[in-house]
């Protein structure tokens, strides 16, 4: 009988190094009442947010997914050589064909590598992570580099009240590689796809474009097709949050063997500051731990929001490298991802 070879890996692995980037233009909840039917106070009240980033000039879904890696590689003290794998998470990508990893990997001098996104909403940069941190256990690659990056404003209907003043662009990456001590726990993740449709396109493409075709004909039964946008049964989405998310924490830290007295900072996917406010106080987590608050300036960057919020409470001092973290993404799918992990060393180039 002919035995096939298995890969072995490392068990502990951690995240070395952390890089982001912020698109140049800051929109402030009074632009985008200019054409949405709300109020600044409306927006910072029932969201937390006041400013988003939104990108421009020449900015795109590609750069600002090469930017991040770009500086996280440079945070690393790893050769960029020994990078294995690029796993780009998002939802942005405005290709299935290509897709967008091994373009982004060529722009960071990484041509020949491994190679895929990986599309699961907001709760992505959780699964990216968790897949990283099995890719180098089982010894499939020994360094990964993680993006999440998304430019939600391409699919934004800027009147929709649902969505308009949420979402904004934005890109943090992780090298992900092995280490001494673990610095990853388990993944807990997990989907509801009975309630799918409650974070969606309007259309899919092949509707969309049988809508254009139909239009170039003769068929004055068709609506004019207008751009392909996202939705978000907002109230509905918050109740799954509400019941699922708790759970998934408390799943999250058994499965780390970390005491919850033991966390020393919350990063949850920045959705919406109420839905984080809540979330700490139900799972008894300490009253002074500091939890991320990105989304007062970002925005919700969905897969792009953990590790941009990781980022910035490491620049400003708010969480330090090595501190114990519990991170939890969640959103379109419906779907969510967390772990707790320590944190990475803060960025020597940072995003602002
Ligand atoms: O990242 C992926 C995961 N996403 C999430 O977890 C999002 C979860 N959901 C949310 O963040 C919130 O549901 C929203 C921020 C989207 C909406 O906030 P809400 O507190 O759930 O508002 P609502 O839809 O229940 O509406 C409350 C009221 C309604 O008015 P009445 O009926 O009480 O008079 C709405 O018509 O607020 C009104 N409203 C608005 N007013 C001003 C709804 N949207 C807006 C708006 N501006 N944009």
């Amino acid at each position: 009988m002919v035995s096939i070879a298995v890969n072995k890996g490392r068990d502990n692995v951690a995240m070395l190094g952390i890089g982001a980037y912020r698109p140049q233009r800051i929109v402030s909840n009074a632009e985008v009442c200019e054409v949405l039917d709300s109020t600044p106070d409306w927006i910072f009240e029932r969201t937390g947010i006041h400013n988003r980033r939104w990108i421009s000039g020449e900015e795109t879904i590609r750069s600002i997914a090469a930017a991040a890696g770009e500086r996280a590689l440079n945070n690393t003290p790893v050769d960029r050589a020994k990078i294995g794998a690029v796993l780009l998470c998002t939802s942005s990508w405005l290709k299935l064909t290509p897709h967008g990893a091994p373009s982004v990997a060529f722009d960071l001098g990484l041509n020949g590598v491994a190679a895929f996104d990986l599309t699961s909403g907001c709760g992505g940069f959780g699964y990216g992570l968790g897949v990283a941190a099995d890719l180098i256990r089982a010894g499939s690659a020994e360094y990964v580099l993680v993006i999440g990056a998304e430019t939600m404003t391409v699919g934004l209907d800027p009147t929709d009240r649902g969505t308009a003043m949420i979402f904004g662009d934005g890109a943090g990456a992780v090298v992900v590689g092995p280490t001494e001590e673990n610095g990853i726990s388990p993944t807990v993740w997990g989907s509801d796809g009975e309630n799918a449709e409650a974070i969606a396109q309007d259309v899919d493409f092949l509707e969309y474009m049988n809508k254009a075709q139909a239009m170039q004909g003769t068929d004055p039964a068709v609506e004019p097709v207008g751009r392909m946008s996202l939705h978000m049964e907002g109230p509905k989405v918050f109740r799954w949050a509400a019941v699922t998310l708790p759970r998934a924490l408390s799943a999250a830290l058994d499965a780390s063997g970390v005491a919850k007295e033991d966390i020393e900072v919350f990063i949850p996917h920045q959705a919406n500051a109420r839905i984080n406010e809540l979330m700490k106080k139900n799972l008894g987590l300490a009253e002074g731990i500091p939890m991320a608050n990105d989304i007062e300036n970002t925005g919700n960057t969905s897969a792009a929001s953990i590790p941009l919020a990781m980022e910035e409470m490491l620049v400003t001092g708010k969480a330090k490298g090595g501190q114990l973290a519990l991170l939890l993404g969640f959103g379109a799918g419906l779907s969510y991802a967390g772990q707790v992990v320590t944190l990475p060393p803060a960025p020597k180039e940072p995003s602002f």
